[in-house]
């Protein structure tokens, strides 16, 4: 049980409200203030993040798409006959039903993902379209150690795939220790299909975060909305305002949540103050070079072995070995 006064009087909070309660209380007690991004994903967030995908501007979700359809059969080729496919996500996007009905000797899928309820929904309708597959879903953080589990028939080499450009949201050292415990996962005859973000024009990456209709700062806002539901915070949303810029130097962009005005907000009990134009941290998303990548990757004794990258050099789908 819990000893802190101020909750007494609310209703008792789950594992994860607590978890998230601790991790709100800290990033509001620091200086420069944060959230972690990780906690955007309620559903009202996921949502979001789907309509996100389909913006004009984000071109993101476009392009890794038509990287795996522009070279699907290289791909395939590459993974190689009786792989066992484990990927960091639940499985439901499109680019891994594109995999997944052009291999037809993959030794099994393991999709990984936090989220339960939504993987075991989307190992089922696997399973309904490839019923000939071993599909093993594993509920787990994949921003920890992971096992697989046990497989009818013995894989050739387990590939860990993680399309997208998730990597990005990690500060480097996170994307190292990720990277290494993906290497380990996979085993030393193993590898990593991986999406990775590039660097390019202002004038594109800008408005992928700052879109016209507004839904990528519905997205960031709704971190608050979230606090404010969950936890019993009162902060005012239209007193905070979205916020995406470039960071030259770190080659990323970061989110912002601004205080249009001196204000202080609750959130379970505790109070937190904001100066005029005071920003909340919520996210990075980190651009790469290729080189800035395999160094990266290096760190984690990974090296590229193979790149698909699409005419602009605006993404990258790389596969990864033991260095
Ligand atoms: C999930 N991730 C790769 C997205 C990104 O582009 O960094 C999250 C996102 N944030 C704002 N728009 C999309």
């Amino acid at each position: 049980m819990t000893s802190d006064p101020t909750l007494k009087t609310q209703t008792p909070l789950l594992m994860t409200d607590i978890s998230f309660r601790d991790a709100v209380f800290e990033g509001l007690g620091a200086t420069p203030k944060t959230l972690p991004c990780k906690f955007f994903y309620d559903a009202e967030g996921s949502r979001l993040f789907d309509k996100i995908c389909e913006l004009p501007e984000y071109y993101v979700t476009r392009v890794d798409l038509q990287l795996h359809r522009d070279h699907l059969d290289d791909i395939v080729r590459v993974l190689g006959d009786d792989a066992l496919m484990a990927e960091f996500g639940s499985g439901s996007s499109i680019k891994t039903r594109l995999l997944l009905d052009k291999h037809k000797s993959l030794a099994g899928y393991v999709p990984i993902d936090i989220s339960e309820k939504h993987l075991l929904a989307t190992a089922a309708a696997l399973r309904k379209r490839y019923p000939k597959l071993a599909i093993l879903p594993v509920v787990a953080d994949y921003t920890s150690d992971v096992k697989l589990p046990e497989f009818p028939r013995e894989p050739k080499r387990v590939v860990v795939y993680f399309p997208g450009s998730s990597i990005g949201n990690f500060t480097h050292e996170e994307s190292s220790a990720f990277l290494e415990r993906a290497r380990r996962l996979a085993g030393e005859n193993g590898g990593l299909l991986i999406g990775i973000d590039m660097q390019k024009p202002l004038s594109v990456l800008l408005p992928a975060y700052n879109d016209a209709a507004g839904v990528t700062a519905a997205f960031n806002l709704n971190l608050l909305v979230r606090i404010n539901k969950e936890l019993g915070g009162n902060f005012e949303l239209g007193q905070f305002e979205h916020q995406a810029i470039y960071n030259e130097r770190e080659g990323r962009i970061e989110m912002l949540l601004i205080s249009r005005r001196a204000q202080s907000a609750r959130v379970a009990g505790r109070e937190f103050n904001f100066a005029r134009g005071e920003a909340i941290l919520t996210e990075y998303s980190h651009k790469y070079t290729l080189e800035g990548f395999a160094r990266t990757a290096a760190k984690a004794g990974l090296k590229i072995e193979k790149v698909w990258q699409d005419a602009n050099k605006w993404f990258s789908l790389a596969y990864l070995t033991v260095a």
